[in-house]
């Protein structure tokens, strides 16, 4: 193994021992000023830091990980028993808390929990479309996002966990659908595109926290990568391997020399400053996902590009600052809403946590 790897994740593991005391059993998002903020129960972030303390407590066995870890998944009760509060990103928030929690330790309070979580997603998939409606708000009932792919994990899980196809049969529908609506023939993805939600006719794409319809998000593009790789993995469907390599090989032949992308690839010129850690680190993940997935050169040529990715993150974007709470800097949350710009992001924490993770052996995911 690298002698890299080794000393990253010393790094990540002797930052996380000091600052899971300070954080506790709250919900980071975003670090301002070196401390890490907390947001309300229903942030869609919030799988992120159990997700951390998870991955922490696999590796050492610390319990003080698993018992903040555990009240975190305590607290999201709250949404998950306010109907009302549920946006797609089911996945996001319980696969990486109550999944993880009984994927460690068994307990079946936590899959009760992963598995409500999968019912509330699954009810939200439109028939005439076949997209899962993404957002809650008035108007958005035919808006489907690139991002829901990462969700569609908890279906899959659920399908298994309950000996039945149904979830399965959503998850796979949905990206179908994903691969026919969002990815483009270069590989490069829409972020969001509008349905009828009454004939699941396609209506337009839309630019969303990318630069414009035609753009090319680079989070997308990390969410193409990673959630088409975890179908496969589920399915073992090969259109779903193909369009992961293809989303990944356009991210990679984008990539700068630092190897961590803009928050959009065709962003104009004097917006090109503004990077995204976030989407590296998960693209990163995703890459290592695809090379504990593939045999060969194959695996071998995506072993080396995550591996680099996370590689340039450890190098070059964790922070001078010992006091800083966060592993890595320069996450871009949204440009086009100039929110979180070139801000640490907890999931770039995570994402950068995981691939250490896989880097050093730890092939099995929580998604
Ligand atoms: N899922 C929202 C985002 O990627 O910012």
């Amino acid at each position: 193994m690298e002698t890299w790897i080794n000393e990253a994740w010393e790094y990540a593991l002797g930052k996380l021992s000091h600052t899971h005391t300070r954080i506790g059993a709250t919900f980071p998002n975003a670090s301002y000023g070196g401390k890490y903020d907390a947001r309300d129960e229903d942030c869609w972030t919030n799988g992120f830091w159990p997700g951390i303390l998870w991955l922490a407590y696999r590796a050492t066995g610390d319990g003080e990980y698993r018992s903040i870890a555990e009240s975190c998944e305590e607290q999201l009760d709250a949404p998950l028993q306010a109907y009302e509060q549920l946006h797609h990103d089911n996945g996001f928030l319980w696969s990486l808390s109550a999944v993880a929690d009984y994927k460690l330790t068994g307990n079946t309070l936590s899959r009760r929990r992963g598995l409500i979580a999968a019912s509330h997603l699954a009810s939200r998939f439109n028939l005439k479309g076949h997209f899962i409606r993404a957002w809650l708000y008035e108007g958005s009932e035919g808006l489907a996002i690139i991002d829901c792919m990462m969700n569609l994990g908890l279906l899959y899980w659920a399908s298994e966990e309950l000996q039945d196809p149904r979830y399965r049969h959503i998850a796979s529908a949905h990206s179908e659908m994903a691969l026919r609506e969002f990815i483009r023939e270069d590989g490069s993805v829409h972020h969001i595109v509008r349905f009828d939600p009454d004939t699941g006719e396609r209506i337009e794409a839309l630019g969303g926290q990318g630069y414009s319809p035609d753009s090319a998000w680079s989070r997308g593009s990390a969410w193409a990568i990673y959630g088409f790789a975890i179908g496969y993995r589920y399915t073992g469907d090969i259109r779903f391997l193909n369009a992961a390599t293809a989303a990944a090989d356009y991210f990679a032949a984008q990539l700068p020399d630092d190897l961590v992308p803009p928050w959009d690839f065709r962003a104009p010129a004097e917006q090109l400053w503004a990077k995204d850690s976030t989407a590296a680190a998960c693209a990163a993940s995703g890459m290592l996902e695809l090379a504990f997935l593939l045999k060969g050169e194959e695996s071998e040529h995506y072993r080396k590009l995550g591996a680099a990715i996370t590689e340039s993150l450890f190098r070059h974007y964790s922070p001078q600052d010992p006091e800083e709470e966060a592993l890595i800097i320069k996450g871009t949350g949204s440009f086009p809403h100039q929110a979180e710009v070139e801000v640490p992001i907890i999931y770039g924490d995570y994402f950068f946590l995981e691939a250490l993770c896989k880097l050093k052996g730890e092939n099995e995911i929580f998604w």
